[in-house]
């Protein structure tokens, strides 16, 4: 497919699936069987392999300079900032202390591994471990805003990761600091790039 064409097809493969996702929250409501049923479309979208690759999200480069290994691509967002879809490419070590999201979230596999561990609160103000799933090629997690989780990655890895509202409006993510052994407050955004397939067609 011409370099346009691929533009063009990912653009409306993913605003197909973000109506979806919209039309899913509505009609289930911020529930377990609402973010796994986003979850599974959006698994469906990580089927059309073709438009959702390393060429089109590169992770960063692995050098001395940058500390960052991961970039997370807008790939859309409402004029409201909800519904946020990134794409994650990392290269290399990324893992975050447990956290939560304050809005639904769901993490979506296409290439490389990237493990989520779950946990809850315990009576002493500290989390324990519950399960973990890792996240791969067609297969995702789906969180509601309290759920707990980590997430692990030491390979190239490309990830879908999508939020009932966008990373920079999340200004109270908690997440446990377990050296300081406290909870503390995730600042809102991240290593965010703008590729919204639509702003690149404008
Ligand atoms: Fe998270």
């Amino acid at each position: 497919m011409h370099g346009t064409d691929l533009k063009q097809r990912r653009a409306e493969v993913i605003a197909e699936a973000m109506d979806d996702i919209r039309n899913i929250e509505t009609s289930h409501g911020v529930t377990r069987e609402g973010v796994e049923s986003i979850r599974d479309r959006l698994i469906q979208l990580s089927a059309h392999r073709e438009l959702f690759t390393f060429d089109a999200f590169p992770a960063p480069e692995n050098d001395d300079s940058s500390r960052r290994r991961g970039i997370l691509y807008r790939i859309s967002q409402d004029p409201d900032d909800r519904f946020a879809l990134y794409m994650n490419s990392t290269d290399g070590e990324v893992s975050t202390p447990a956290h939560n999201h304050t809005t639904w979230a769901v993490v979506v596999g296409l290439e490389g591994q990237e493990l989520n561990r779950f946990y809850e609160r315990t009576v002493d103000g500290r989390v324990e471990v519950v399960g973990e799933h890792m996240v791969e090629d067609g297969t995702g997690v789906a969180m509601l805003p309290d759920d707990l989780h980590s997430i692990h990655l030491s390979t190239r890895s490309l990830n879908f990761h999508c939020y009932g509202l966008a990373l920079e409006r999340l200004a109270e993510r908690e997440y446990y600091d377990a050296e300081a052994d406290t909870w503390k407050i995730f600042p809102a955004g991240g290593n965010i790039a703008e590729a919204r397939p639509d702003l690149e067609l404008c």
